[in-house]
């Protein structure tokens, strides 16, 4: 009888041991789950310090790489303007072969366009993303006017970015009047 109380109360106690066993490495996987999303939040933190320390995307490129004084068009065709002179181009979206900035990140951008009237006294160029005309440059007081627009444009990454020269008009550049730029101001 004093024997199987005996056995009785060791079950007991071994039972209990073994839920508060469980329990312990119960709240150790909690402790060990909790750990790891703290980590993983703490990294993405670093990851996104790091990237707000860099300098913006950014791009500025005029139409020629000389200072020799060049007229461009009248074309009888529209005509993409393939900027030359890459004077800046942080996040290398730039591409100085095709004339086409694509946005290597998604988010709010300033984007200007500054033109100088050609041999042919009219200029008329636009900013053109994805193909569609979103913003444009008009000028007709003759060779060697002065005309900018820019704006803010949000951009995902991957969108692209050129201007085109409109048919029967021209440009002048000496690798400083006329230029394409933009910097992103705020990530997506
Ligand atoms: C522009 O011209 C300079 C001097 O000739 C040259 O070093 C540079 O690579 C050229 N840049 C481009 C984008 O063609
Ligand atoms: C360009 O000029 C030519 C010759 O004057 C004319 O035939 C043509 O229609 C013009 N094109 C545009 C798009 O204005």
């Amino acid at each position: 009888m004093a024997f199987s109380v005996s056995v009785l109360l060791v079950a007991c106690a071994l039972g209990g041991l073994r839920a508060q066993l469980f329990f312990a490495e119960e709240s150790e996987r909690k402790v060990d789950v909790l750990m790891y999303q703290l980590s993983a939040r703490l990294e993405k933190l670093e990851r996104e310090a790091v990237e707000a320390a860099k300098p913006p995307v950014s791009f500025a490129v005029s139409l020629v790489n000389t200072t020799e004084w060049t007229h461009r068009g009248p074309f009888n065709t529209d005509t993409t303007l393939v900027f030359q002179k890459v004077i800046t181009n942080v996040g290398k979206g730039y591409d100085a072969n095709t004339g086409i900035f694509t946005a290597p990140v998604g988010g709010l951008y300033f984007i200007l366009l500054n033109g100088n009237v050609g041999s042919s006294g009219t200029l008329n160029a636009a900013v053109i993303k994805n193909g569609d005309n979103v913003f444009a440059v008009y000028d007709t007081r003759g060779t060697f006017g002065g005309v900018s627009n820019g704006m803010p444009l949000l951009l995902e990454a991957g969108d692209r970015l050129w201007v085109t020269l409109w048919a029967n008009k021209s440009v002048f550049d000496q690798s400083r009047l006329t230029t394409f730029s933009g910097f992103l101001l705020k990530a997506a």
